[in-house]
Order: C-alpha cells, then structure tokens, then sequence
C-alpha cells in the first residue's frame, strides 16, 4: 500500500480540515506530519463547528488510528485543551490518537522568543501565529531541541538545560521574561501526555502500510508558506510540500500514491508577505464577509485576492498533484465577472512561470471569467452546476493540467460533490 497525502497549496486556510474528515472513512488511519498549533483546520457537521490545531482531522470519523507525526512540534499546554475538549465531545482520545516520540516540544520560552524575534524585525516583521513555531524548529535544526521521547528519561536535565540556553538568549535581546506560569500549566500537560501512546511512529506507518492499512497524511499551512519554496522569508518554519511527509513521518518517497492539492476559487493570506493578486479594494472586502475570511483561531482578518494560476501550477509541480480539490467555490457565487491570474508582469516582461522572488512590483496579467451567480450550496451533484461554473472548472484544469475530482459549496461535510471521473 502507498500512502494518499492532502495539502494546501496556497498560503494556507485552504479548506484542509473540511476535506480530511470528509474522506477519512475511506482510510484507516491519518497523520499530521509537520506544522503544529499554528494550524486551525475547521471541521462543520451536525450544525456543530470544530477547530483542530495539532490533532488530525481524523478524530471525529470511527475506528481509525490518528497520528502526531515526528515532524510536527507539539505545544502541551494547547494539545491537552485540545485533546480535553474532544474527550467531552465523547471521543476516547487515548485510544484513538498516537504520538510520535520524535516529535519536537514547544515549551513556554519558545513562544516568548517567538514574539521577541518579531519585536526585533520591527516592520519586517512575518506576522507569524505566536505558537513559538519558529524558535522551536530552530532548536530542531541546531539539535538544541527537546522530543516527546525525552519525557521518558532525564526530562527535567533537560527541560532546565534547553530553559536556561532560551532566557540567555531573551536576556540577550534585553528580554526578562517571566514564564513560571506557563511552565506550571506546560508540566502538567506534559503529565497528560504521559498517558498517551507514544510510538514509533515511522515503524507504525510503515507497518500499516505493509499489513494493507490505507493512510492520509494531512497537510498544515499551504506550500506557499514552505520553508524551502514559499515566499520566504515570509514563511513558516517547516516543509509543507508533499515531501515533508516523507521526512515527517519516515515514508519512504516511493511510497508517495495519490497527492491531492487544495484550494481556493479565490486565494488568502494572513500575516505579512507578498501577495500578488491581493485585493484591496471592495472586492476583496466582500469576498472577506462573504468567505469569513477570519483565522481560524487567532481571528486575524485573512487577506483576500484572485485566485493565482502562476503560483498554482508552481505548487502543483512541486508535490506532484495528482488530483485537485476546489474549496469554497459558493463564496463566489454572487459576482458578476470572476479574475483568474494567468501570468505576472514583471519590469515590463510577462510571464507565466513563478519567479525567484515575488517581493517585486508584479502586476498580475488577467482573465476574466462570467460568473455563475447562482446559489451553489444546496447543490449535491455536479450535473447541477450551472454553465458557467462547469466552464470555471475547465478553464482550471487547463490551466493547471490536473482534473478537479472534489469541488466544495459550503463549510458542512455534506456540501462536497465529488466528481465523476
Ligand atoms: P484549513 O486550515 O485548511 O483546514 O482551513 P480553515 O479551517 O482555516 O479555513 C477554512 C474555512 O472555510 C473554515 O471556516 C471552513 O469552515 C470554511 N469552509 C471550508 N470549505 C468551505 C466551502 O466550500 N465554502 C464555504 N463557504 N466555507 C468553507
Ligand atoms: P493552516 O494549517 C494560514 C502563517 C502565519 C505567518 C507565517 C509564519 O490552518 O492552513 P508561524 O506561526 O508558522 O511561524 O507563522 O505563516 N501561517 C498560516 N497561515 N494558515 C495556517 O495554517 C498557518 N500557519 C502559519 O500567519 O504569516
Ligand atoms: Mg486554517
């Protein structure tokens, strides 16, 4: 068996969540491999509405195992209101949720150096989430960092070893922070964690893969946003493209089989950085009400824009998409013409392949599409799309050479016509 990967391909918001919970009974288990409480994936069922930040949107289908990935970073304090949360909804979380012992931890001065970074870049600033996602990949990387494997053994040496290095660092930047009420509440999540199953995850995967389990790896953040390709350093700290579920979970890239790309009919962005088709007039306001165009978990006003071809088919390339999903397709249900950008204009030159950097003065080359303005969001089969909406898709994907096999009318579950092939 291979493993089906499912990720943003934009700057994030996407629509993960929606999509991950709609296909889950299809699989018998699904991982998060990068990323950590910086995500907000919303999940509408039952009239009710639910946020996940660190644990797969999963949870709320069946039998099936979820997974924390080594290449998420973990915050104990926000997992275990996560966690505590779904265990009032009913949902036996120990059973059903395994994280990995190489997953790294986000302790307390991880997120004041996160808010100190930012301080320092003073107008540059990336406008990130404050989770500490940053300094805590960081560690990572510098093999500073602390894993949930350490709880195991030594946990305090080390905790107290990776604080002090942290609060010479913050006193450094002239910073005295005071984080004994936080540590308080991170030490007893990490008590709660204690109870969990803490695995092996890359030889649990594996094994399931062997054994004919079938696996979706689930994205955070959207490839726009990946350390190494997205517009950096306007960026997050982590490999978003499909393969960081390779390295995130211990997959083998052969093992790699359907990789589904999602996004908007539109495109988002929060925090700081280029956005080419950003819009700053009244349509970008009403696509902003229209969409609820707020973050998922911090409430930021989420920037709104035309959908963006030049990056799409960027983003499409680097994953390997095989199948593409259309999210929130309803949102723009009302407009008269619809924009879709096709190439950038750059110091007088066109073109259509994604540059080194977007940071320039790039005026987006359009095309203008006739808008549908029908209501969408009772429809439950394509064969109910109006006209111009099936021309919408195919000027997709011909744009972006990959079929569109899932298109999104609303936020529900049930609002997800899956196309026929
Ligand atoms: P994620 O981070 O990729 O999981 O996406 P978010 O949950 O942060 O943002 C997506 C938002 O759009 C959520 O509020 C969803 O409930 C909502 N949503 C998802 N799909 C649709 C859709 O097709 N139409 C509309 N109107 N809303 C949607
Ligand atoms: P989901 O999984 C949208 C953005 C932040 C900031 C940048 C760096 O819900 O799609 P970080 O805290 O990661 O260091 O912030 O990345 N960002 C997201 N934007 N959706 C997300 O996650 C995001 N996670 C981080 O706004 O610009
Ligand atoms: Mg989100």
């Amino acid at each position: 068996m291979k493993v089906d990967v499912l990720l943003g391909l934009q700057w994030g918001d996407e629509g993960k969540g929606k999509v991950v919970d709609v296909l889950t009974p299809h699989y018998n288990v699904v991982a998060r491999f990068q990323g950590g409480p910086n995500a907000g994936h919303t999940l509408v069922f039952e009239g009710k509405k639910f946020v996940l930040r660190s644990i797969p949107s999963g949870i709320f289908q069946n039998d099936q195992v979820n997974v924390i990935g080594n290449g998420v970073v973990l915050d104990p304090v926000l997992f275990a209101d996560e966690a505590r949360d779904l265990e009032k909804q009913g949902i036996d979380i120990k059973k059903v949720l395994k994280i990995s012992k190489k997953a790294h931890l986000i302790m307390p001065t991880h997120r004041v150096l996160d808010a100190a970074n930012e301080k320092l870049k003073g107008d540059s600033k990336i406008g990130t989430t404050g989770k500490g996602i940053g300094p805590t990949y960081t560690d990572k990387i510098s093999r500073n960092g602390l894993r949930i494997g350490d709880i195991e053994e030594n946990f305090l040496e080390k905790y107290n070893a990776a604080k002090k290095r942290h609060i010479s660092l913050l006193n450094a930047l002239g910073e005295t922070p005071d984080v004994d009420e936080l540590e308080k509440k991170w030490m007893e999540g990490i008590e709660y964690i204690k109870e969990f199953d803490l695995i092996d995850s890359e030889f649990f995967i594996n094994k399931q893969l062997k054994d004919g389990k079938s696996v979706l790896c689930e994205g955070a953040q959207g490839s726009m946003l990946d350390v190494d390709f997205g517009s950096y350093p306007f960026v997050t700290s982590s490999n978003t493209v499909c393969a960081g579920a390779c390295t995130g979970l211990g997959l083998a890239p052969s093992k790699i089989g359907e990789v589904f790309g999602i996004f908007k009919a539109y495109c988002t962005r929060v925090g700081s950085g280029p956005f080419p088709t950003e819009l700053f007039d009244e349509t970008g306001a009403t696509i902003r009400q229209i969409g609820h165009e707020y973050g998922a978990v911090t409430g930021r006003e989420r920037r709104c824009g035309w959908i963006d071809l030049v990056a799409l088919r960027y983003t499409i390339m680097l994953n390997g998409v095989t199948q593409l999903i259309m999210m929130k397709s309803d949102v723009l249900d009302g407009f008269e013409t619809i924009k879709a950008c096709d190439a950038y204009e750059i110091n007088g030159k066109v073109t259509r392949d994604f540059p080194f950097s977007i940071e320039h003065d790039i005026t987006p080359v359009y095309t203008e599409i006739k808008g549908w303005n029908t209501d969408m969001t009772g429809m439950t089969s394509e064969d109910q799309f109006p006209q111009e909406f099936k021309d919408y898709i195919k000027f997709l994907e011909e744009k972006l050479e990959v079929p569109i096999t899932i298109v999104s009318v609303g936020p529900d579950r049930e609002q997800t016509i899956v196309r026929a092939k």
